[in-house]
């Protein structure tokens, strides 16, 4: 137990100069140890000999800090880009990250070894002069799903279809206990996002299109995440991405994505009244920090939108906690160097830089912008109260290391059962001619097949193992292939799984097909088709050709084109990326009954994106809709 240092006094401290720093370290040890024999006799006893300098306050600590401390802890690093672990100490950083597939040893690995690679890292921030710890972010955005073995929820737009808000937050607090069990205390979640064109590739990072339904699950998720209030056992939340990243023009996304990063060319009515209530119902259940988007609203980035990040996140919102940019987001603005769009988004409000590489560039940008004036000291010394005021909340300058009771837990049965009520609840059924409920009764066959019916991987989606997911087994979980087979153990019901050879000789009373999109993430799922695909529309055809009850299950971020294919089937459920549960859809089909509702419109065609409530088109599909026949 590493106890917060009484403060022995206040020493001068010389510029941070790195280079110099094992020999100021070694000056300033004989410093402390002289100044403590001096004044040991004037202080309260301390719990034990002050290892180092340390601080015991935000505010003790900022009279303590260089400015290139303060820069440090203004700075984020990407695991993968620590090129010397020694550089965490002696430039002080604030916070390492490890983005999408960002593992011990590139994607995936163990809960204990995520614990000890985060442990190891905070081992060298205790080292920096001062001995601030890190505090380590991940995006933990639907379980833990870095992690192997961890649990996998559905996605936002799944849990959107719950609208259950008590659900949402228990969902985060198991994540939260899975992301503890491997040392981290900071998530990139909640997405508040409102995905407003369903052509967007992140659409199912959100909960839906309508922000009374996102704002509750949206503090829902918060409290889940860091509890009644922030303590050792918190995660801190994320409201992301700040703001209107779902509001943007179809063909203006940037990066080389087509809507995705793209301009929200929207009135600020618009904006306040579609895009920030999220942000209110957040910043209100306390929410300890805010990404921003790397979108523009008006031709303008939001990295370096001022008006967004000071006057109305910080100002009219009142938020406390501290914002951090996106993955290299800064590096987006056009200024004409990158010291100068580190001034630009320090002083646009932005708190933390997610570098995530160039970290002594970083420092030295804000260090030479305070320097030449073009960043106010005051700016800085706000950005580090907030960061170090969420480290003190947090408790991690007395508990730095992984909660190891955590690290059992994680992918046990009973997060695994949450995880199966939300799959049951996040279930959308829009077509049902009483091909359902299926019975367990009786003695009949069931065929299955499609491209999901057995792949994991197509099940999760995205942000699962690796940044983009992947096919097949790529972690501990339950296909639907094998969850019918559970659940017809012991029954006179014989099921056959064809996968994708659907044109094989083969009869069966039930045909269930399941199947839909491929995973992808962030830009590279942007679509101008929606199409729901040749393969998934003849295997479905082929299926349902030759059985007297057909049922399919759509697994997919977000509405696909799918008139031509409810002729085909008795029944059509919306399954959305369901996670490593697969149980819970079976559960369903055999009776537990449908309670989800569209968090989305459906189009038509995609010719109607975007389509949203309200906005006098007549979807496929309503938002809301759900049929509940049993
Ligand atoms: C990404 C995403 C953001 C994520 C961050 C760190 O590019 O936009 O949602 O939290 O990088 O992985």
């Amino acid at each position: 137990m590493r106890h917060v240092l009484s403060t022995p006094i206040d020493l001068p401290t010389p510029a941070a100069s790195p280079a110099s720093g094992r020999v100021r370290r070694s000056l300033l040890t004989l410093a402390v140890t002289a100044a403590t024999v001096l004044t040991a006799s004037l202080l309260p006893p301390t719990p034990q000999a002050a290892a180092a300098a340390g601080c015991i306050s935000t505010a003790d600590c900022l009279a303590k800090m260089t400015l290139a401390e303060k820069a440090g802890q203004m700075t984020q690093v990407a695991n993968s880009y620590v090129s010397n672990k020694n550089d965490i100490a002696t430039y002080g950083l604030g916070s390492v990250l490890s983005g999408g597939g960002g593992g011990p040893n590139g994607a995936g690995g163990t809960a204990t070894q995520w614990a000890d690679m985060v442990d190891d890292y905070q081992s060298y921030a205790l080292k920096s002069r001062l001995g601030i710890p890190l505090i380590y972010g991940v995006d933990a955005v639907h379980g833990h799903n870095n992690v192997q073995g961890a649990v996998l929820f559905p996605h936002h737009i799944g849990m959107g279809a719950t609208r259950d808000a008590a659900l949402v937050q228990q969902v985060e607090d198991v994540t939260r206990q899975e992301v503890l069990g491997t040392g981290i205390h900071w998530t990139f979640a909640p997405c508040v996002c409102v995905p407003r064109d369903d052509r967007w590739g992140r659409t199912y990072e959100g909960y839906g299109e309508d922000p009374s339904v996102v704002g509750p699950l949206a503090q829902a998720a918060v409290a889940g995440f860091q509890g009644p209030s922030l303590g050792t056992n918190s995660v801190l939340a994320t409201a992301k991405h700040f703001i209107a990243d779902g509001g943007t023009t179809f063909g203006t996304g940037s990066s080389g994505y087509l809507i995705d990063q793209g301009d929200a060319r929207i009135s600020e009515t618009e904006l306040r009244a579609v895009h920030l209530p999220p942000y209110t119902s957040a910043v209100n259940g306390g929410a300890g920090s805010v990404m921003i988007s790397y979108s523009s609203w008006n031709g303008v980035k939001d990295h370096g939108n001022a008006h967004l990040i000071t006057d109305i996140l910080k100002g009219e919102l009142g938020f406390k906690g501290f914002v951090v940019s996106d993955w290299a987001g800064v590096k987006q603005l056009s200024d004409a160097t990158y010291a100068d769009q580190v001034a630009h988004a320090v002083n646009a409000g932005i708190d933390m830089i997610m570098v995530p590489d160039d970290y002594v560039g970083t420092i030295n940008a804000i260090v030479n912008g305070v320097n030449s004036g073009k960043i106010p000291l005051a700016r800085v010394n706000d950005a580090v109260t907030r960061i170090l005021n969420a480290k003190f909340a947090l408790d991690l300058f007395n508990h730095p290391y992984t909660d190891r009771t955590y690290t059992a837990q994680v992918g046990s049965a009973a997060h695994r059962a949450v995880a199966r009520q939300a799959v049951r609840e996040s279930l959308v059924l829009l077509k049902n001619n009483g091909a359902l409920p299926l019975s367990k009764t009786g003695t009949y066959k069931i065929v299955v097949g499609g491209k999901s019916v057995d792949n994991l991987g197509y099940q999760l989606g995205g942000w699962s193992i690796s940044w983009q997911g992947g096919s097949g087994a790529t972690t501990t979980g339950t296909t639907f292939w094998q969850a019918l087979q559970q659940a017809t153990a012991g029954t006179g019901i014989t099921v056959q799984n064809v996968g994708t050879r659907t044109k094989g000789p083969y009869t069966a009373d039930v045909g269930i097909w399941v199947g839909g999109e491929t995973p992808y993430a962030e830009g590279k799922g942007d679509s101008s088709t929606l199409a729901f695909g040749s393969d998934n529309s003849s295997q479905l055809s082929d299926i349902c050709s030759r059985v007297t009850v057909c049922i399919a299950i759509l697994y997919s971020g977000r509405p696909l084109v799918i008139k031509d294919q409810l002729p085909k089937v008795g029944a059509f459920v919306a399954g959305w990326l369901p996670g490593t549960e697969a149980q819970g859809i079976t559960d369903v089909l055999f009776g537990s009954g449908f309670i989800g509702k569209l968090p989305v419109s459906w189009p038509n065609a995609v010719t109607d994106e975007p389509i949203n409530s309200g906005d006098g088109k007549t979807p496929l599909f309503p938002l809301g809709y759900g049929l509940t026949p049993y």
